[in-house]
């Protein structure tokens, strides 16, 4: 496993992190298991979000930390914030401090490393957030700060009024959907794929410094696009990289994210060991140049 240190802090934090959104239905030794597992792999950052199963993917987290407190100092624990599920965002700082309160209570933590906000909140005032994020830093509840799902421009105008460096922006991303690739490769033409969705938030985030966490690197739709008919091509190419480097489906395709300048640290949902254990071993895999665009085109991103 590889580490890295996002800029403007002191964590040391494994370039694959474990997202938990879907631990909520595993047993008690599932849960440990998979969080032991991770460890013996070299990942040392989870990720959670408050509204995962309504709180129950905390919570069984917490449980794993609860019977071997030890676990805790050899992890970074990042959540999010500011989602009413169905209904609205809400940065105000009151629902900002009750969302920690209660992930504090659920992972049964006395500090979270790092809070994100979840999505953009279309009345977010930043100079509250500025005070709330002043607060929860200050208290010692929350390490360091970032965002998921925000383009460019909100970041910068949160970021021009909160003191603390906004260290993450989390977005999809994956062979099938790379809308933050393509409208840098189709600059200023009149085709879908040249339409900046995002505010160049990838070059953005390049240039200031903060780290792109990209979720559902497998997922397309509800389901996985990996061993999918549906996805002949992409499957065709990445088992070509898959025997190339002997390692698994998900390495290759974890080792074409990690290939990208950016340095991204995706975040990976799989609940299933033996898989988690062998996506680890992407970070010892640099794919090439060509492979990397194959992979983007047999996925059928087209190059102008
Ligand atoms: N910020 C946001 O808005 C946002 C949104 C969604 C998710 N997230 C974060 O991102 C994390 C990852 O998201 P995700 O769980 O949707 O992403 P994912 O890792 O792309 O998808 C996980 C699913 O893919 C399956 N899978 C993995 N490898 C496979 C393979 N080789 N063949 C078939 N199926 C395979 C897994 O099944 P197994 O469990 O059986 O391996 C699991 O059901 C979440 O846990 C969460 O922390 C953030």
């Amino acid at each position: 496993m590889e580490y890295f240190t996002p800029q403007g802090t002191d964590l040391k934090a494994s370039r694959i992190a474990q997202g938990c959104m879907r631990i909520a239905g595993l047993s008690d030794s599932e849960a440990d298991a998979l969080i032991r597992t991770d460890l013996e792999s070299g990942i040392n950052f989870f990720d959670h979000a408050d509204i995962y199963s309504h709180g129950a993917c905390e919570e069984k987290f917490g449980g794993v930390l609860k019977r071997d407190p030890s676990l805790r100092d050899k992890m970074i624990i990042q959540t999010k914030c500011g989602i009413v599920i169905g209904t609205r965002y809400d940065f105000r700082p009151e629902y900002i401090r009750s969302c920690v309160e209660g992930s504090l209570k659920r992972l049964g933590v006395e500090h979270i490393d790092v809070l994100l906000l979840h999505r953009p909140d279309a009345l977010c005032e930043p100079e509250e957030v500025a005070r709330v994020f002043e607060e929860l830093e200050r208290s010692g509840k929350v390490g360091y700060f970032g965002v998921s799902n925000h383009n460019s421009f909100q970041i910068e105008l949160l970021q021009k009024y909160c003191q603390q460096k906004l260290i993450f922006n989390q977005l999809q991303f994956s062979p099938v959907h790379t809308p933050m690739i393509d409208a840098g490769i189709h600059v200023n033409m009149k085709d879908k794929a040249g339409i900046v969705r995002d505010g160049m938030v990838l070059d953005y985030c390049r240039l200031n410094g903060i780290t792109v966490q990209p979720w559902s690197p497998f997922r397309a739709g509800l389901t996985s696009y990996l061993g999918n008919p549906r996805f002949g091509k992409l499957n065709r190419a990445i088992k070509k990289l898959r025997v190339k480097y002997g390692i698994t489906d998900s390495a290759v395709v974890l080792a074409w994210i990690l290939r990208h300048p950016a340095a991204m640290q995706p975040i990976i949902g799989s609940t299933d060991c033996t898989r988690v254990s062998q996506m680890c071993k992407a970070t010892e895999v640099t794919i090439s140049h060509e492979e990397w665009y194959d992979v983007y085109r047999a996925a059928g991103n087209k190059i102008p």
